[in-house]
């Protein structure tokens, strides 16, 4: 039978980091990634503080570049940032001095388009994501859950391929975190968009993704890969669910014996 095979739209061939920190000094953040994300994938990267996480984002997203192998977005190399690939960051990137309609629109703006080409779209996203009667509060007046929904509704108002978010709700509490994990799933199933998150919490990972890696190790490798696609590892009370999480917890604390211990007063990284 003739079978679609889905398409590649970023794929990590082999891909390594390497910091220089001083003049004498390198950090090997990454080695040996190989990553395939597919259209319509729902992919999370999970791991420990400063194990790599952040720095696998960034590559997929093109803000850095890979020190050896490559990253490949639709079978080219990539060579820097691209409206493509959206990126949603932990900590708020909102801009303070504009309103949240302002802030959903400032992407086309910036691109040089007149409104009346995408007001419309900006209203649409304000609608889908809750925020139409907060469309023109400035971000001082939102709470932690909505400042986060405006970077969600900003990334995804100029459609791009896929969507990286690196820890977008580590900041929030945990019910506001279940209520925003809940409207990232339904963003995903309604717009059929190809997504990658990267989280430490192990519960995250599982109910979000459909793919699951573990990066761990020193330096940062994929340690484990699952397919979580399976319904049932939609409800975080059945038994493939818990096994599974009791595993990957296992898995994260082998992998990171190498991390300075809890009582060292080291910047955690984020
Ligand atoms: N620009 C940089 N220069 C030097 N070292 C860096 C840089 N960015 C990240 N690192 C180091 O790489 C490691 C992984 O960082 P990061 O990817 O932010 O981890 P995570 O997101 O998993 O917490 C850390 O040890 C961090 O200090
Ligand atoms: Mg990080």
């Amino acid at each position: 039978m003739h079978q679609l095979s889905k398409q590649v739209i970023l794929d990590c061939k082999n891909v390594g980091k390497t910091f220089q920190r001083d003049r004498n000094s390198a950090f090997e953040a990454l080695m040996h990634i190989d990553l395939e994300v597919t259209q319509g994938d729902f992919v999370t990267i999970l791991g420990q503080s400063g194990g790599g996480k952040s720095t696998l984002l960034k590559l997929l997203g093109g803000f850095i570049l890979p020190t050896s192998g490559q990253v490949l977005f639709h079978g080219v190399p990539l060579e820097g940032i691209t409206p493509r690939i959206g990126m949603v960051f932990q900590e708020n990137t909102l801009y303070p001095w504009l309103t949240v309609e302002q802030n959903i629109g400032f992407s086309f703006k910036v691109r040089g388009k007149a409104k009346p080409q995408y007001a419309l779209r900006v209203q649409e996203v304000m609608e889908h994501v809750g925020l139409f009667q907060a469309r023109n509060l400035y971000p001082h007046q939102l709470s932690g859950g909505m400042k986060q929904r405006v970077s969600i509704a900003r990334s995804l108002a100029i459609q791009p391929d896929v969507l990286l978010l690196d820890e977008p709700f580590s900041a929030l509490d945990i019910q506001l975190r279940r209520r925003l994990q809940k409207f990232l799933l339904g963003i995903w199933q309604e717009t059929a968009a190809t997504m990658v998150l990267v989280t430490h919490d192990v519960e995250e990972a599982i109910l979000l993704g459909q793919k699951l890696i573990v990066v761990g190790g020193q330096p940062g490798q994929i340690v484990e890969a699952v397919d979580i696609s399976s319904a049932t590892f939609r409800d975080r009370y059945s038994r493939s669910f818990l096994t599974l999480q009791q595993h990957l917890e296992q898995v994260i604390g082998e992998s990171s014996d190498f991390l300075e211990p809890l009582n060292s007063v080291t910047p955690i990284t984020g």
